[in-house]
């Protein structure tokens, strides 16, 4: 842990995917200097103050994170590449990987349905995914029928409402307690920063301070 307090000439504002990469994100902050002045697991607060005055963080779903740094509302975030695919890379730098949160972007079906795609050409899929799942399929000349979903993906296949579905696996038990396989690979998925082009470009000397302190603890880290 760094003890010295990291002076920043401007106010920043951090955008935190809640839940599984929060909870692999607050050791890297906390490595630079940063760490929230809650309690996050019982907070309610969505605007939490930390131990770098300039900084706060911002708690967001993961889906949000992207559209808050596009917009400037917050200058940088911490997003799953899966979201940053989903949602598209506009007015959005991303300077690092920070290696953490790491998944699969996958097909997968039912396991008893051994071929992959069985050579049909028109599939149905269940997806958050949607712009991930429409490229993935027309790349491989697939006409897919869509269905979008929120949550629970694995359950469609089982209850014929969808062939496959787009999803991401990490241990692969979901799949697995469901009976259902992985099938192809789309994209290695670990979480990234992202930076806002302005706030790049304004705040500049405090972005790059926190960008350089951050891959510090992440070459530290890896
Ligand atoms: C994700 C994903 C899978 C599960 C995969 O769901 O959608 O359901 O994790 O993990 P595993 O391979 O280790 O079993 P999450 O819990 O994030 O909730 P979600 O259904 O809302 O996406």
């Amino acid at each position: 842990m760094n003890n010295t307090v990291m002076k920043l000439e401007h106010t920043l504002t951090i955008a935190l995917t809640k839940g599984r990469i929060l909870k692999e994100t607050l050791p890297l902050l906390a490595e630079v200097g940063i760490t929230p002045q809650e309690d996050l697991d019982s907070s309610r607060k969505l605007i939490v103050a930390t131990t770098v005055p300039n900084v706060s963080l911002v708690i967001l779903r993961g889906s949000d994170v992207p559209t808050y740094v596009r917009h400037g509302a917050a200058d940088l975030g911490i997003a799953g590449k899966d979201m940053l695919l989903e949602f598209g890379g506009e007015g959005i730098y991303e300077p690092l990987d920070l290696g953490i949160a790491r998944c699969r972007l996958m097909t997968a079906g039912p396991a008893s349905d051994s071929q992959n795609d069985g050579g049909r050409r028109r599939v149905r899929v269940a997806t958050k995914f949607m712009n991930v799942a429409r490229a993935h399929y027309a790349r491989k000349g697939m006409h897919a029928d869509l269905i979008k979903l929120y949550g629970s993906m694995e359950l469609a296949p089982l209850m014929g409402l969808a062939d496959e579905i787009v999803d991401i696996v990490d241990t692969g038990k979901t799949l697995a307690e469901n009976g259902m396989a992985p099938r192809e690979l789309i994209a290695e998925i670990s979480s990234r920063l992202i930076v806002n082009k302005a706030s790049m470009r304004t705040r500049h000397s405090s972005v790059q301070t926190l960008v350089e302190a951050l891959t510090a603890a992440v070459n530290t880290a890896g």
